[in-house]
């Protein structure tokens, strides 16, 4: 019976080859890499499904920021062993980190994915919001929800890899907070 458990640290070895099962070797080189590239996932959001010995789908989510300013969530990559595909995996494995987020205070969530896919856990197009990525993407493909109404107001901008480590979610930066943030973020610029 699959079941949905924290990421342990020796999962890390079986999640890379699930991932270039479902997204080959060339996922590397896309924008949603590119943003998670220095940064690491939060171990309170990362979930596996293990069916006995075997792990069979993962879920993982970064720290990022909105215009330097807004703290929000990345979600992804996801990934269900293609064999078990179809199953509610996937979607139990969404709800369920969504819940957790939710409850730890998370308020913006971003994803690169299908909107047909992810429109039922509320998620909508981001750039007609003001978000912008920092590299190419499909337009349709970039995602945006709103854990808590009115999350995105006067947040816009582009998405950079990152926490804010003093700052509590939600919250936005006062200035200094912003010019300390530009500096770290000055390490995650994507090359020109
Ligand atoms: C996308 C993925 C995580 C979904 O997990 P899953 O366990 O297969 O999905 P679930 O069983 O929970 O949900 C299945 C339903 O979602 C639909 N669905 C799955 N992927 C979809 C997509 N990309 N677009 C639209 N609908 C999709 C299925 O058609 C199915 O619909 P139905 O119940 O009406 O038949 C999984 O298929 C996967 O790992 N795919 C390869 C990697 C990938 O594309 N990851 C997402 C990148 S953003």
């Amino acid at each position: 019976m699959p079941q949905i458990i924290h990421e342990r640290p020796e999962d890390a070895a079986l999640i890379e080859p699930l991932l270039d099962e479902c997204f080959g070797p060339e996922r590397f080189t896309k924008t949603a890499y590119k943003i998670r590239e220095n940064i690491h996932s939060l171990p309170e959001l990362s979930f596996v499904i293990r069916d006995g010995d075997k792990l069979v789908a993962t879920i993982r989510y970064w720290p990022i920021t909105i215009g330097d300013m807004s703290p929000a969530l990345l979600l992804g990559p996801i990934a269900v062993e293609p064999t078990l595909q179809g199953q509610g995996l996937g979607i139990s494995l969404i709800r369920q980190s969504l819940q957790i987020a939710i409850e730890l205070g998370h308020k913006i969530i971003v994803l690169v994915g299908d909107p047909e896919y992810y429109g039922q856990f509320g998620f909508d197009a981001a750039s007609p919001k003001g978000l912008q990525l920092p590299g190419p993407v499909e337009d349709r493909r970039f995602l945006v929800k709103e854990c808590e109404q009115g999350a995105l107001r006067n947040v816009s901008g582009v998405i950079a890899g990152g926490s804010m480590p003093d700052m509590t979610a939600g919250r936005n930066a006062d200035l200094s907070e912003t010019e300390q943030l530009i500096t770290r973020l000055a390490a995650f610029a994507p090359p020109a």
